[in-house]
Order: C-alpha cells, then sequence, then structure tokens
C-alpha cells in the first residue's frame, strides 16, 4: 500500500527530498472515494512524472451550508488498496487533517470531516471565512461565474483556493484534471497561468461507466431507476455531437433536444449549455471547438457532465 502523510511540513519535505533526488513529482487532488476515473489521472500522472502524489482531503471550502459536505462518501482503506494496485510504489497519499487550522485562536472552532480530521462540527464556508478561521481566497472572476457557478457561488472559490494551497504544500511539477470538471479544469489552467505557478496542468478524459454515465463518487446516491433515468445526460451529449457531425450548427436546437431528454426522464435541469472550450462564453452557433455542458438533478442527486465538440 502507498505511504501515507498526513502533515504538511511532513509532506512538503518529502517532495523536497524528491526533487533533489532529480525526481519530478506529479498531484493528482482528489476528495477520495476513488473510482476509475481518478486513477485514471493517477495513471496519467506516472506517465508524466516519476512520483506522484494523491490528495485525499474533502475540503469544506468548497461546500455551501446547503450541500453534502457532512455525507460526502469516504473509503479511505477502500481507496488505499486501489491506488496500491496500479501505484508500483511510486504514489504516496497526501491525507491532511484540517488544512485550514493554522494553530491560532480560532481553530477550536472548525473542524474539517473529510481526511485524518477528527470529528467535531463540520463546517462550510459561504461569506467571508464562514469559520473557517481563513480569510484569502482565490477568484477567477469570469471563469467562476457561469455554469456551474451560477447555482454554487462559493465553489470555484473554495476549489482554486484549495488546489493552490496544495500546490504550496507539493510543490509539483505537473497537477492532473479531469475533464469531467471542465470548468474547474480550466479554471485553474487560467489560475496558474495568471498567477506564474510553474506548473504543467494536463487535463484527462472523462472516464464513463460502460452504459455512459461518467463516473462520478456521487453515483452511489442514486437508486437503480434514478441511476437508469441518468443515462438521458450522456445519451443527449451523445446524440448532439452526432447531430453536429450531420450538420446541425444551432446552439438552441441542440440544448432544446437536449433539455426535452431530460425532462423526458424526469431530470430537473439545472442548465444546459454550448460554450466555447476555452473562454466558456456561450456560442450560438457551432463554428469551432464547443464543449457542451449539463447539470440535472436527478432524485437529490445533482450530476454534471459534457462533451467536446471539434470543428476540424
Ligand atoms: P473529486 O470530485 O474527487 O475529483 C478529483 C479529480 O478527479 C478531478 O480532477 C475530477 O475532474 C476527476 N474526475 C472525477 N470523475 C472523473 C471521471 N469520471 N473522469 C475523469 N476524471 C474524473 O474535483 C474535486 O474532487 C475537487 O474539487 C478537488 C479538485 C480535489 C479540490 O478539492
Amino acid at each position: 500500500e502507498p505511504e501515507v502523510i498526513r502533515d504538511k511540513e511532513a509532506m512538503r519535505r518529502w517532495s523536497r527530498a524528491m526533487r533533489s533526488q532529480g525526481k519530478t513529482i506529479g498531484l493528482v487532488p482528489t476528495m477520495g472515494y476513488l473510482h476509475e476515473g481518478h486513477l485514471s489521472l493517477v495513471r496519467q500522472s506516472l506517465t508524466l512524472a516519476d512520483v506522484t502524489v494523491v490528495s485525499i482531503y474533502v475540503n469544506p471550502g468548497q461546500f455551501s451550508p446547503t450541500e453534502d459536505l457532512s455525507t460526502y462518501p469516504s473509503d479511505f482503506s477502500g481507496d488505499l488498496v486501489k491506488l496500491a494496485a496500479i501505484s508500483g510504489g511510486k504514489v504516496v497519499v497526501f491525507n491532511p487533517g484540517n488544512l485550514y487550522d493554522y494553530g491560532g485562536g480560532e481553530r477550536k472552532k472548525v473542524n474539517n470531516g473529510g481526511g485524518g480530521g477528527g470529528g467535531g462540527r463540520v463546517v462550510s464556508c459561504v461569506e467571508e471565512g464562514g469559520g473557517l478561521g481563513h480569510e484569502t481566497w482565490i477568484r477567477v472572476e469570469r471563469l467562476e461565474k457561469g455554469l456551474c457557478g451560477k447555482s454554487r457561488p462559493v465553489f470555484f472559490r473554495g476549489v482554486a483556493t484549495i488546489v493552490t494551497k496544495l500546490f504550496n504544500i507539493v510543490e509539483p511539477d505537473v497537477a492532473v484534471f479531469g475533464k469531467k470538471d471542465y470548468q474547474q479544469w480550466r479554471i485553474i489552467q487560467r489560475m496558474v497561468r495568471d498567477l506564474d505557478f510553474g506548473i504543467e496542468i494536463v487535463g484527462s478524459d472523462i472516464a464513463r461507466e460502460k452504459d455512459g454515465l461518467a463516473m462520478s463518487s456521487r453515483n452511489v446516491r442514486l437508486s437503480d431507476e434514478e441511476r437508469q433515468r441518468a443515462l438521458s445526460i450522456s445519451r443527449s451529449l451523445a446524440m448532439a455531437k452526432a447531430s453536429v457531425a450531420k450538420g446541425q450548427t444551432s446552439c438552441v436546437e441542440l440544448k432544446d433536444m437536449i433539455i426535452q431528454q431530460l425532462v423526458g426522464s424526469n431530470g430537473r435541469v439545472d442548465y444546459v449549455e454550448i460554450v466555447d472550450q476555452e473562454t466558456l462564453e456561450g456560442v450560438e452557433e457551432i463554428k469551432s471547438g464547443v464543449v457542451v455542458c449539463v447539470a440535472a438533478w436527478f432524485g437529490t442527486v445533482r450530476l454534471i457532465d459534457n462533451i467536446e465538440i471539434d470543428i476540424s
């Protein structure tokens, strides 16, 4: 099984020791409950760097109070077994306790449910520090506004900030993110460019179940019946792509078709958007590379998926 590092100073020492041996370091940030999608990122990282750090940390800073922080699924020992099977001794796991605990007076108030952190009240954050005892946040102002940012206003601020903290602790050469969370990947890419982090950001293809459902830690919450209905997401995205291949260029028509499929399967649509792959700005006609993005609820589970459509 991979070595587990829980202390951030120990993590930094490990990385610096690797670097001094001339080794390059890959980072795969996760919130655990690993599935094949996460493992595909780890495999990719292993081809890009000599050693890979997989962080497992459920970040309270990216959940709002109404979201599922306290019930976010976890199976730490299962995660280690899965990583052992692919790592060949080249993976370490970074599983810190509360990463917002700076040892000051405010720390008694907060306790993060994730990772090695102890029990206690679970705190998420909406505005300001939200009880996290932390007040510095990274905002990628335009990119974070659309798509998932509309219904989850503090989500990307929390993601960009925790990823920055992980970058500063692990000091990786390369970090791998899934295109499943397309907006997240683009936001991190943009942040790294804008703030001159010397880190290569790699986007990795979406891993899907055999029937097409995009893999997600939240899929376990779907009943069999909801899961069946949720297949309308990946199916309608594939239909949209096929329809573009046959000449459809109207985004209104494409979006209508997808919405009909989702609603017909009793899904509650959060958004269906067709946006430029880089700027994430909405487009009306398909002319260049776009990505079709969907977020929809099935039962109490919010699922996201997307498909890139390239025009040659
Ligand atoms: P989490 O949802 O655990 O996802 C960790 C990484 O796995 C992300 O880069 C995500 O895009 C990728 N991933 C998830 N499902 C995937 C799939 N089916 N195919 C390919 N990649 C997939 O995303 C987060 O955690 C957090 O926001 C994090 C970046 C760790 C910051 O807290």
